[in-house]
């Protein structure tokens, strides 16, 4: 389970959450690998805190290239140096307000590779999309980008999402039997490059999950997983959704 926690929380505030998680896991074994994926600024001290624990993080987002002249850019070398071993890209907030392109994101999937960090890849329709279905059509392309720029030892490390753009911080889900059928669809796509580990590449579902509904997505044979935003910001909701709840 990854919480993405997009544009919220302070330093203090993810250092607090992040110590909290820590001691209410204590020992427990965990069902899930549990990823937290603060902003950029808060990961060092997220990291500081989450040092010894299972718990592992993740940044939101990654540039391209190592270092250089590149004002406000921030390379995976440098996530990689704060304490992130993964990195989300492709959100469709980054493609929807910061211009990430299908190959920008794949280009993105092989520098995290490059960076040593493993890639959580998002991909999903829009509302327009998914109501003139072209659901299918979407998802093909946003995965063939990735294919096409990201070699099989990036493609390897990935993480898929499929988060359908409508149902992100909307309240709306999809029904989890088509949300299992588009995972299976992607993991047939991966196939292509590298068919020997598509069947292990975890796909996860994301859009308005949350304790209440979580199950019936993880439920589903082609589903490992949940990327959350609004509900992953409150300790005890992540807790319940981790199934660690008291
Ligand atoms: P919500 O869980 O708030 O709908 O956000 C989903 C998401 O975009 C996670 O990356």
């Amino acid at each position: 389970m990854i919480a993405n926690w997009k544009m919220h929380k302070t330093v203090d505030e993810s250092r607090a959450f992040a110590r909290e998680i820590v001691r209410r896991l204590g020992q427990a074994t965990l069902p899930h690998q549990l990823i937290i994926c603060p902003t950029a600024i808060s990961l060092w001290a997220v990291g500081q805190e989450l040092i010894g624990s299972s718990v592992m993080l993740g940044a939101q987002n990654l540039d391209l290239g190592r270092e250089g002249a590149l004002t406000g850019a921030i390379s995976g070398y440098l996530l990689h140096e704060a304490g992130a071993r993964w990195v989300i890209v492709g959100h469709s907030e980054r493609r929807q307000f910061f211009g990430d392109s299908d190959a920008l994101v794949g280009q993105k999937v092989a520098q995290a590779w490059e960076s040593h960090l493993r890639p959580i890849a998002c991909v999903g329709e829009s509302r327009d999309d998914y109501r003139e279905g072209r659901t299918i059509s979407v998802i093909t392309r946003q995965i063939e980008a990735l294919l096409a720029e990201a070699s099989p030892e990036a493609l390897r490390t990935l993480i898929v999402a499929y988060e359908p753009v409508w149902a992100i911080g909307s309240g709306a889900v999809p029904d989890p039997v088509q949300a299992n059928d588009l995972a299976a669809l992607i993991r047939q796509m991966l196939a292509q490059k590298i068919p020997d580990d598509a069947p292990n590449i975890p796909v996860l579902y994301g859009g308005s999950v949350s304790s209440k509904n979580i199950q019936q997505f993880l439920r589903q044979p082609h589903i490992d997983g949940a990327l959350v935003g609004g509900a992953s910001l409150q300790v005890e909701e992540f807790l319940k959704m981790a199934d660690i709840g008291s």
